[in-house]
């Protein structure tokens, strides 16, 4: 519950700035008490006033500020809220939390806080994915540190692409499932799949589906800040490793379904790969050339099916499997028998049909089957679907004894 829960929101010098006045509404309107801390560059953009007045309560912005020192405020600060909410957090600013710098207020409370840390990037998309800033996130992820990943769209520079401020009701929403996870999952093994799987025809080219590996690591996060062990095994992506997860990487759907085997026992599995149905019948040696005339023939065979194989593994069989369904028509339909088919006890089903932002995108529009019927879940992002799963999951695990 954030409920009452005490809010400590730094807020970085970057146009979204603005946003954070909104943002301090939104948690004071759940109950949350919030205070707030102003960086020099936060201050170009908004006013301690305008903070203040929303928070109700003193805002700080100096680090050398006698009254506050005396009472050695920025451990003070950092000690006495339960969460500490960085947004925006600037490029900048999140480089020298990387660094462990403490030349201001905001990075001193930053260094020396031993609460939880939540950051909500916000810049230019070039500056999003520059290599120092994906660095720089690889090594704040690594350190523990909670990421509300920014969203796609216009930028405030007149740009378009990923680096806006996270909405504000999902800012929210990370806070809140924050507050409200905390170790249900605790002792429960999780297997997730995720990623493409590469199928080789030789040494240069291979057969894939498309998928960025997303939806999958959200997943995997969400279940790990939930609790559990969480062991993803995956194909190629280019994402970070979650926090607290274990990642396991593989190419083909055959070594993906013995990493998965090999993760066994497990409580949960939920297989999000999108692997390859077929492969070469036989993966050539050496590349194979262009003759000039016909394109050689291709013959298939098909690969192994990860989550009916994990759902009907007998005794070994995880408590709880969840596969998705990835479908462009008749999604729910066709979700209904992929969850017969495949003998697993739920099915994710989303859609991914053209002009839905589904592949590769942020956001997702799912239905959750169980064997209780359908639930039609509000477009959300990826990591919104990732904590609602999470939470199905640790509620059918308190409800149901294992
Ligand atoms: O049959 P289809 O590919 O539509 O099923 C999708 C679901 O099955 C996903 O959960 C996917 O991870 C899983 N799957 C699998 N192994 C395969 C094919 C799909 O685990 N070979």
């Amino acid at each position: 519950m954030i409920q009452n829960k005490r809010i400590l929101l730094i807020i970085g010098g970057g146009i979204a700035a603005y946003k954070s006045l909104d943002l301090i509404r939104r948690l004071r309107e759940q109950g949350a008490k919030v205070q707030a801390l102003l960086t020099a560059g936060g201050a170009e953009f908004i006013t301690p006033l305008s903070v203040s007045s929303l928070t109700g309560e003193k805002t700080y912005s100096d680090l050398f500020s006698l009254t506050d020192e005396a009472e050695m405020g920025h451990i003070r600060l950092s000690r006495e809220s339960d969460l500490i909410l960085v947004a925006p957090a600037t490029a900048d600013l999140m480089a020298k939390m990387a660094a462990g710098l403490a030349g201001d207020l905001a990075t001193t409370v930053l260094l020396a806080a031993n609460v939880p840390v939540m950051i909500c990037p916000s810049m230019n998309v070039e500056m999003w994915n520059h290599p120092a800033t994906k660095r720089n996130m690889n090594v704040l992820r690594k350190d523990g540190i909670q990421v509300v990943a920014p969203a796609a769209g216009d930028l405030a520079c007149g740009e378009v692409g990923q680096g806006r401020l996270a909405d504000v009701a999902d800012i929210v929403k990370a806070a809140q499932f924050f507050f409200d996870r905390p170790g249900m999952l605790t002792g429960k093994k999780a297997l997730v799949t995720a990623g493409p799987t590469y199928e080789a025809i030789d040494p240069v080219r291979y057969i894939a589906n498309r998928s960025s590996g997303k939806q999958g690591y959200a997943i995997a996060a969400a279940l790990a800040a939930t609790g559990a062990e969480v062991a993803l095994i995956s194909g190629p992506t280019s994402l970070a490793v979650p926090f607290n997860v274990h990642r396991i990487n593989v190419e083909s759907a055959d070594q993906m379904l013995e990493s998965s085997m090999a993760e066994l026992p497990a409580d949960i599995a939920v297989c999000v790969a999108a692997v390859a149905d077929w492969r070469a019948e036989k993966a050539v040696e050496h590349k194979i050339k262009k003759n000039g005339k016909n394109p050689p023939a291709l013959k298939l065979t098909t690969n192994p099916d990860i989550l009916q194989t994990l759902s009907k593994s007998g005794k070994m069989r995880p408590g709880l499997v969840i596969g998705f369904a990835a479908e462009t028509e008749n999604i729910v339909k066709n979700g209904q028998k992929k969850r017969g088919k495949k003998g697993c006890d739920w099915i994710v089903a989303n859609d991914v049909s053209p002009g839905t932002e589904t592949m590769g995108g942020a956001r997702n529009s799912v239905h959750l089957i169980t064997d209780k019927g359908i639930e039609s879940w509000p477009e959300d992002t990826k990591e919104g679907v990732a904590r609602a799963l999470a939470k199905r999951i640790s509620e059918y695990f308190q409800k149901e004894p294992v």
